[in-house]
């Protein structure tokens, strides 16, 4: 079985992440959503809310599993026999930090990241806007799967006046 992982902290999964998980799932059998476990880092979502808003986006595709991991993204790969972490790349300012990453990956484990473009409608797009937006009332509804969509409507709905 050729298995890769996507992993993440996904708060929330928008719809430039699932674009590279998509495309990941056709070039492997099983591909893993890894959602990360920073504890020293306050979410939106809760780790249970991340992993639901998932599950929910991708229903529709038949090889993607999706859990949580507290710890070394290469214990979780060697734990789960899985070659490749596969990574989406936005912009040359992402490639400092994900080239270190995948150095680092590489050298504790042996485990090979593969970089994918992301799709050019998505180059802008992070969690972080996408909640930023949201909170002041922005229109994100082009940029985050539905379930997602429905959830920061209904965390970040404020009450009138
Ligand atoms: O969505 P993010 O927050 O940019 O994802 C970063 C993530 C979770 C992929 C990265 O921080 C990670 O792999 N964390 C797990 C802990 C780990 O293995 N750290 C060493 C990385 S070299």
């Amino acid at each position: 079985m050729r298995r890769a992982v996507c992993p993440g902290s996904f708060d929330p999964i928008t719809l430039g992440h699932l674009d590279i998980v998509a495309r990941a799932s056709q070039m492997y059998d099983v591909v893993h959503i890894a959602v990360m476990i920073n504890k020293s880092k306050q979410g939106l979502f809760s780790v249970d809310e991340r992993i639901a808003l998932i599950e929910e986006s991708v229903a529709d595709h038949g090889n993607i599993k999706v859990e949580a991991f507290h710890g070394l993204l290469v214990d979780y790969c060697e734990q789960r026999d899985i070659q490749a972490i596969v990574k989406g790349l936005r912009a040359v300012s992402d490639f400092d930090y994900e080239l270190q990453m995948a150095q680092m990956n590489h050298g504790l484990s042996g485990v090979e990241t593969l970089f994918m473009p992301t799709n050019p409608t998505y180059s802008f797009l992070s969690s972080s806007l996408v909640k930023e937006v949201a909170t002041w009332g922005g229109d994100v509804s082009h940029l985050v799967p539905e379930p997602v969509l429905r959830e920061l409507r209904r965390k970040l709905e404020r009450p009138a006046g």
